[in-house]
């Protein structure tokens, strides 16, 4: 049976860091209750004028360059995030007119932190069927949505994007094996931001009252993220008859050091076995995931063949888990 394999990884985050230090002097905060609650020391913003596309533009050309890929002949373009540029056209049509991918075609879709699960799920489809080449990305500009004087949202989040190059294999030592993802709506009011589309569109009332703001009910989403992503850790595990000790690394999503143990000690990972980083970008939302992958990658903590498990819990609710074994990778 024909598998997506990711082929190639790289990612970007903007120059610019905010440490907890600089939060200190824009709101009530210090840096020993971030890193004591969250695991959070800095995180990367964009500068002015930088945004989604740009960001992912930047990790692409690293990946073409990594792989040897031309931009024509990439199939399609698959772009996570929940900060477009705009409402339209779509983050992957100014990408795939920036980089010049001339063959394809793609979209955006919005599962928050967990979308490039989401995203991954898409790609692996598209090459299953036919398609040779395809790019899925995670982005998130979410300094674009944050209040800075809100100090219960605006120590956890940080700006990145990642991708990855999708193509077929029909060796089993490589590719997407499974995946299990899940969406409850029930969990909309806990975590969202109301304004800028048709239920509220744009206006001075909107603007106002802060609606262009993310908003979290931060203990409720703790107490599901740090439940269901353990739990959907265990299944795809026990699903596919792997016991924890076979994972070269668990890539959990990066919202919080504390829901990250839980998972990990659930599933009953060794600390060298889990990717954590994020002290170094805070949550990248549907960004921590490639991000992770690349730095294993990296890293040389993976190679080609590495069983590797990502998982993530999100806005929503949207949460998941992958497994896959990396590679083959593509060398220029
Ligand atoms: N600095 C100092 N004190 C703070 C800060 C801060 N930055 N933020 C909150 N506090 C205070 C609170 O006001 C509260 O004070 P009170 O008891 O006097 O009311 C106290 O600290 C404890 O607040 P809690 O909310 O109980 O703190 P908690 O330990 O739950 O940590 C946090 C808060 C970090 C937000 C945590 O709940 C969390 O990480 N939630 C999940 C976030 C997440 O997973 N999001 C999902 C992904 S995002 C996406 O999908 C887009």
């Amino acid at each position: 049976m024909t598998r997506a394999a990711i082929t190639g990884v790289a990612s970007y985050v903007p120059e610019k860091v905010l440490t907890n230090f600089d939060l200190e002097k824009m709101v009530d905060t210090n840096n020993e209750w971030i890193i004591s609650r969250t695991g959070i020391k800095e995180r990367h913003i964009v500068a002015e004028g930088e945004a989604s596309s740009d960001m992912s533009v930047k990790a692409i050309e690293k990946l073409l360059k990594q792989t040897g890929v031309r931009a024509d002949e990439i199939d399609a373009i698959i772009v996570a995030t929940v900060t477009p540029d705009m409402l339209f056209p779509s983050t992957a049509a100014l990408i795939q007119n920036k980089i010049g991918a001339t063959k394809a075609w793609g979209y955006d879709l919005s599962g928050a932190c967990s979308g490039f699960l989401f995203a991954l799920k898409s790609g692996g489809s598209l090459v299953q069927t036919g398609h040779k080449k395809v790019i899925v990305v995670g982005v998130d500009t979410m300094s674009s949505i944050m209040d800075y004087t809100d100090r219960n949202t605006c120590i956890l989040f940080g700006d990145g994007a990642g991708a990855v190059l999708l193509e077929p294999t029909e060796d089993e030592k490589f590719g997407i094996i499974d995946d299990i993802l899940y969406l409850d709506g029930s969990g909309g009011d806990a975590l969202y931001m109301t304004a800028g589309g048709s239920r509220k569109p744009a206006s001075q009332a909107t603007l106002d009252a802060g609606d262009h703001y993310l908003k979290q009910d931060g203990r409720s989403v703790f107490k599901r993220a740090s439940k269901d992503m353990a739990q959907v850790s265990v299944d795809i595990l026990n699903q596919n008859n792997f016991k924890a000790e076979d994972v070269a690394i668990f890539i959990p999503h990066q919202a919080n050091k504390r829901i990250i143990d839980v998972a990990a000690s659930r599933a009953g990972f060794t600390d060298e076995q889990v990717l954590i980083n994020i002290d170094k970008y805070g949550n990248t939302t549907a960004g921590t995931l490639p991000l992770g992958l690349d730095e294993v990658v990296r890293e040389n903590r993976i190679q080609d063949g590495s069983l590797v498990l990502l998982a993530a819990f999100g806005a929503g609710y949207t949460w998941g888990s992958t497994l896959l074994r990396y590679g083959p990778s593509r060398k220029a």
